[in-house]
């Protein structure tokens, strides 16, 4: 097919894709409905992307041959995930065009580093300390209000997990042991009144959109629902959106960049992290706007016309844990319900293993 832009990456071509999850798998089914073929390349395991992406590569992430021959196959590439050394995204960066770029990944993967960012650029987060001994965690609680906040791993959080509360009552000592960090940050417990999302595409042409920001809701520090439209003033949806575009812009990001928000009963925004891809509390989108998030993403970067972000129906996002998707026959007995199932094989409890977008349609008019 013939591309109608320099930067145009035509349906037909390949896009790699690095990693084998349900983000990755949600990215490649985009892809195919847009004609583009898919080549993974993950470590071996439970890899839900393999069952419908085009080749195969089953490799750890520093094998040189084996990504070589991924970025030879692909026209470009992508990531959904930030927990990857950046020297590999550099290193393919050197062999194919890849977004999110290595840059972004050294942020998006350091909580430190990720807030000093925010702050740079004039955002808002809770006040933190950095901690990498127990006297740095002593000092640090004695300036958090009422004692109260959270010590943070900097690297390899996901699902709340590496996060420890402290209160009045902790053993300071004991935490710092049992948690084992070399670099941490411990931040103030904030008293959000909501917690919202937005996230924005940018693609190679320099076109962004903002989706509607999505209400989020958390449970044992794992994302529990997304819903939109969201129930906050219209000026906190606005202003979470406008953060975010000028993150987006000011990283340079291709693709898709995701900001969570804490959302103060005063309409303050602090953002929490930030996040170069696809994103669990976008799922939404695959039924209740014009556009899904994956769709957007294969869209940025392969310089294509970004779509339509309008909400087409209100949707509630819910997550499904652990054995949650063997109740399948019972959620597909609602009719306002959408399921998806990721297919891993592990129903470990807590694992993400699928979720539902429950549509909230108007009655019919008779
Ligand atoms: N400083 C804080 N004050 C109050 N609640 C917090 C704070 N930090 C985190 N939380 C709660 O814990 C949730 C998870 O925290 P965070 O996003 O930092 O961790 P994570 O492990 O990266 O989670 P995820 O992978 O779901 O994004 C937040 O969405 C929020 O509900
Ligand atoms: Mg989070």
């Amino acid at each position: 097919m013939q591309s109608n832009s320099p930067t145009m990456i035509a349906p037909g071509a390949t896009i790699g894709i690095l990693g084998g999850g349900q983000l990755e798998k949600m990215t490649a089914l985009a892809a195919s409905h847009l004609g583009y073929r898919t080549c993974i390349l993950c470590p071996e395991g439970d890899n839900p992307a393999a069952l419908v992406s085009n080749n195969i590569i089953i490799s750890h992430y520093d094998n040189k041959d084996n990504l070589s021959n991924f970025s030879n196959s692909s026209e470009v590439m992508t990531l959904c995930f930030e927990n990857i050394d950046d020297a590999v995204v550099e290193a393919l960066a050197k062999q194919g065009r890849i977004y999110p770029g290595a840059e972004i990944i050294r942020i998006a993967q350091h909580r430190l580093r990720e807030k000093a960012y925010f702050r740079e650029h004039g955002v808002q987060t809770a006040d933190f300390y950095p901690v990498h001994s127990l006297a740095e965690l002593e000092t640090g609680v004695r300036s958090l209000p009422q004692g109260c906040g959270l010590l943070k791993s900097c690297r390899f959080g996901y699902d709340g997990k590496g996060q420890y509360k402290i209160d009045l009552g902790t053993d300071l000592a004991e935490i710092w042991a049992q948690a084992g960090f070399e670099e941490a940050v411990l931040e103030a417990w904030v008293p959000f009144k909501t917690e919202v999302s937005a996230i924005v595409a940018r693609s190679t042409n320099g076109e962004m959109r903002a989706f509607p920001v999505a209400e989020n809701t958390h449970r044992e520090g794992i994302l529990h629902t997304s819903r939109v439209p969201a129930q906050v003033p219209h000026a906190v949806a606005e202003q979470a959106q406008a953060i975010t575009l000028q993150l987006a812009e000011a990283l340079d990001v291709v693709g898709l960049l995701t900001v969570e928000f804490f959302a103060l009963e005063d309409g303050t925004l602090l953002a929490n992290e930030m996040a170069p891809r696809p994103h669990n509390s976008g799922h939404w989108t695959m039924d209740g706007c014009v556009t899904s998030q994956f769709e957007q993403l294969v869209r940025a970067i392969c310089g294509l016309p970004l779509g339509a972000v309008e909400v087409t129906v209100p949707v509630t996002m819910e997550n499904l844990l652990g054995e949650d998707v063997l109740h399948y026959a019972t959620q597909l007995a609602d009719p306002a319900v959408r399921l998806y199932i990721y297919g891993k094989q592990g129903l470990r409890p807590g694992r993400k293993t699928g979720h539902i977008n429950r549509l909230h349609l108007s009655p019919r008019a008779e």
